[in-house]
Formats: C-alpha cells, structure tokens, sequence
C-alpha cells in the first residue's frame, strides 16, 4: 500500500482511477493523499464488492465515482465520466479478502454454494459448466497453463472420475484424492483453482486490454501502478511496461526500424517491487504480491 500510493505521486485536487476498487483500502487512502478535492474513479466487475465498498467511502461521496465495470473497458469509462487526462491509474488484480474469505461462489475450498467463480454474471460460462462439460485435454492444459500445475493430467483425469461436481468443496476433494496435503500449509487445489478462476474470468485477456486503456488516458507524466499476485499476470505487465517503454519494438534483425512504434512511458520500477516483511508479517496473503509502475511520457 506505501509503495503502490508513492508511486502513484498524487497531490491534493488531483484526479484518480482505481480499477480495482475490492474492499476500497487503496481508494480510501487515494482520497487522503488528493484531499481536500481531489476525485476518484473506482471500478469493480463484481457489483457485490462495489456495493460493500460504497458504505466504506460514505464519508468521501461527493468526491467518488464508484462504476460496475470491468478494467478491459477503463479507457472507456474514464473519458466518459470526464477524468481523462487522468494523473494515476492503479490496477490491484485478484481477489479482494472479502471475496475468498466469503463462501458463496466458488472461490474458497470449503464453499458449498454452487461453484460459479464469476466476478460478474456477463462472463458466459461458470467453473461448472468448464469441470463437468470440458475434456481432459483441455482442462489439462488449463491447469497447467493458467495455474502452472504440475500435476495437471492426474488431476483433470480425477475432475472426469469426479463429475458432476456442483461445489468448490467437491473440486477441492477431487484434487485432494490425487495430490495428497502432506503437511503442506497450501492447499493442493491451490492452482486448480486459480486457473480455473482465471479462465472463466479471462483474466489475462482483460489485463492486456486495461493496461493499453490505462497508458492512453493517462496525463504526460501520469503514472501507471500495478500489483500482480500470479506470475503469469506479473510477466505480462513486466513484458507490456517494457515494450511501451522502447522507440522500436521491431525483432533484433529488423534494421531499420519497420514497426514506428514510439515509446509511451518510463519504467519507474528497475527491478519488481515486493512488499515489506512488516507488510507480509501484518497481512500475510500480500505475500506473493509484485509491483511494477511507470509513468507517461
Ligand atoms: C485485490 S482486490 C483489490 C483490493 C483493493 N485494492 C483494496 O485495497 O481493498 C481486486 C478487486 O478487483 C476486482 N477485479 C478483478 N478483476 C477485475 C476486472 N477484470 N475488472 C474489474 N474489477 C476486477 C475484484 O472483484 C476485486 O474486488
């Protein structure tokens, strides 16, 4: 949170985007930071979030937009509710702690409501309908894919064995079955879950599209945070900062330049920012968080 608001360099009256508005921790201290009139714009695709969020920034209304939307479409909403050109733009992806402690869709182990793991009711298809409908073959690649598992074959094989499954509570033992706990803190659904949550929610798909949205409604100099807590998520904000941050984006090979790209930002961020051990010790699921940052040219 200290590293994500320094980066952000906010001032009193200035304009601010959380895309990631969850249970309204870095919006409430956005506000502190741009007080006494600045403005913030906070989006969330989960409506439920939102709404639990509002009651939070009771005391800040007349100075936040709250929006259900999801962050593919930040560019969007921000010129339409007139904050472009914007001076930061934070993007804090996963889950909030209200959603995985919450037993209700899906997203935690122990839930035995039936297993949806949608942020928002739009995306077409639930976690049940890809367990109980999709191959071996394809649930095997997206285990390995999106939750880098490496027992994906034996555990879409049990997912087959298994079916139907209605709830995360089914899955969770399914994978148990196949990859015992040993002792092990982490449960072994661990990344059966998380790629699964993040097919259904085409995570990586949405983060490319509000990374582009983000740097095109930023304000020259503005600044682009982002707090990635899965390695595939943080390679993509690493490869996406890196490239926008190059005149050329031609391969090596390619004299002279075809492509015309011209960079966009200056990385902030030489090396990944984690969080402090105090931070870790306070709040133990930031553990795995990664930092990046830049700023507009
Ligand atoms: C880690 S939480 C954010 C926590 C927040 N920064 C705080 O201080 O409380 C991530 C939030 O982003 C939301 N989210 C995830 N993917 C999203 C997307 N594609 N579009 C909009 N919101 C999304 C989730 O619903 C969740 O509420």
């Amino acid at each position: 949170m200290k590293e994500a608001l320094a980066f952000l360099d906010l001032h009193p009256g200035d304009r601010c985007v959380d895309g990631t508005l969850g249970d309204g921790g870095h919006s409430m201290a956005i506000l502190e930071a741009t007080s006494p009139n600045g403005r913030l714009l906070a989006l969330d695709a989960d409506g439920a979030a939102l709404e639990r969020a509002r009651q939070r920034l009771q005391p800040f209304t007349d100075r936040v937009v709250l929006v259900n939307d999801n962050f593919a479409n930040l560019a969007t909403v921000v010129r339409t509710h007139g904050f472009a050109p914007v001076p930061g733009v934070l993007l804090d992806l996963g889950l909030s702690s209200w959603q995985l402690s919450e037993a209700r869709r899906g997203f935690s182990f122990s839930d035995e409501a039936p297993l949806d793991m949608r942020l928002s009711a739009s995306q077409p298809f639930t976690a049940a309908e890809v367990v109980n409908t999709y191959s071996q073959e394809e649930l095997s690649h997206i285990l390995f894919t999106y939750g880098e598992e490496p027992q994906a074959r034996r555990i879409a094989q049990a997912i087959l064995r298994r079916r139907p499954i209605a709830t995360a509570l089914e899955l969770a033992q399914a994978v148990e079955g196949v990859v015992p706990r040993r002792g092990r803190r982490i449960s072994p659904a661990t990344r059966t879950f998380l790629a699964l949550r993040m097919w259904v929610n085409s995570d990586l798909e949405n983060l490319q599209a509000a990374l582009q949205g983000a740097i095109g409604v930023l304000k020259r100099g503005g600044r682009l945070v982002v707090i990635a807590y899965h390695s595939l998520e943080d390679a993509k904000v690493k490869r996406f900062m890196r490239q926008e941050a190059r005149d050329c984006i031609c391969p090596p090979e390619q004299v002279p330049c075809v492509c015309g790209h011209k960079a966009t930002v200056k990385v902030l961020t030489r090396k990944v920012v984690m969080p402090s051990a105090e931070e870790v010790a306070r709040n133990p699921r930031v553990r795995s968080a990664r930092l990046r940052a830049c700023a507009a040219l």
